[in-house]
């Protein structure tokens, strides 16, 4: 499949990365169809996409006109044959479970041409889980997305079975989409960013689980360090302390990892108490002004009424 030949994309589970992905297409003059097995995501997907382009024009990122354009190359259906029918390009972004992502590859094999590459965005799994599921394994390959306003890094992560050419497309179209490209030469947990971000993140609870240092104090000596705007809970904060906690509580399971376990103890306290991050109004701090963005901070002069009280006690 060449890359002259994709025109219309077919973005398979609307939700948070399938809405992003789905207008980076629609942005880059593709023709997409956003597939959900309910009417109601897809309006709410529709919604947010509106608002996501708002925030584009706002940030002069995209004019108006273009932002109007790009919302309407964007078409939404529940069916999942019309959804299929004139795909020449899969994203695939519904929940983390291999089980139900190979379930749906293999029902659009059914259903698709013949020509279309499939890809997923799947975070923590590896494509070749499903491969065979797919049906198509040669054209099939992770190809996966941070979240497109902050970022246009991507990785592409074919599995031992994908074929030269559909490596090249997807890089190709990858580029057309205005993206940077990381290219695995082989399948690895996590990608490139996200293992180096996971073993951060490891790190970072295991200090605060074994009580070396408070939650804070970490994120100070990471942020003191490497000059960045938020530690290591910070951005645990803005990613969902519910998914860090699956994606933790996953691996240390599977691996029977007593470090793992530990962390994943630690932060199932924060999820159990409904503390999921700015999502929820409260993680490891309070939004929307949470601790580590008042000044004073990084020297220790915050109040206690202005940070969260942050050590969840284990019951
Ligand atoms: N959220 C992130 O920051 C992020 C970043 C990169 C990758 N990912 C990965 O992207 C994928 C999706 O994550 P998300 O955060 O968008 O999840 P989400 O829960 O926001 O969205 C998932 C969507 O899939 C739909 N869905 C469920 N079953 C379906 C089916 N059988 N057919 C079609 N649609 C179906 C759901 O209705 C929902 O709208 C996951 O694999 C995740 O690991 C997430």
């Amino acid at each position: 499949m060449n890359i002259d030949e994709i025109s219309n994309v077919l973005i398979v589970g609307a939700g948070a990365m399938g809405q992003q992905i789905g207008f980076q297409c629609a942005m880059s003059g593709y023709n997409v169809t956003l597939y959900d097995v309910e009417t109601k995501y897809l309006d709410n997907a529709m919604k947010r996409i509106v608002h996501l382009s708002d925030a584009f024009v706002k940030h002069g990122r995209l004019s108006s006109e273009a932002a109007q354009a790009a919302v309407g190359r964007i078409r939404c259906t529940s069916d999942p044959a019309d959804a299929a029918k004139n795909a020449d390009f899969i994203s695939e972004s519904v929940p983390e479970d291999p089980e139900l992502k190979a379930r749906v590859f293999a029902q659009f094999n059914e259903l698709c041409p013949s020509h279309t590459i499939f890809t997923t965005n799947t975070s923590t799994l590896m494509p070749s889980m499903f491969a065979e599921a797919t049906g198509r394994p040669d054209r099939f390959a992770a190809f996966h997305f941070h979240d497109i306003q902050v970022t246009q890094v991507v990785d592409i992560m074919p599995h031992p079975g994908t074929s030269p050419e559909t490596v090249a497309t997807i890089q190709a179209f990858a580029e057309r989409i205005g993206q940077i490209a990381i290219l695995l030469q082989k399948e690895n947990i996590g990608y490139v960013f996200n293992a180096m971000l996971t073993e951060l993140l490891r790190a970072a609870q295991a200090l605060a689980s074994n009580a070396v240092a408070s939650v804070e104090d970490v994120d100070r000596a990471w942020m003191g360090i490497m000059h960045t705007p938020s530690g290591p809970f910070g951005i645990m904060d803005s990613i969902g302390l519910d998914t860090v906690w699956k994606v933790t509580d996953y691996w240390a399971q599977k691996r029977k990892d007593p470090l793992a376990l530990n962390n994943a103890a630690f932060m199932k306290r924060y999820v159990a108490a409904g503390r999921l991050g700015i999502k929820t109004g409260q993680g490891f701090y309070r939004y929307p002004k949470p601790a580590f963005m008042e000044s004073g901070f990084l020297e220790g002069r915050i109040a206690p009424e202005v940070s969260a009280e942050i050590n969840l006690k284990a019951s």
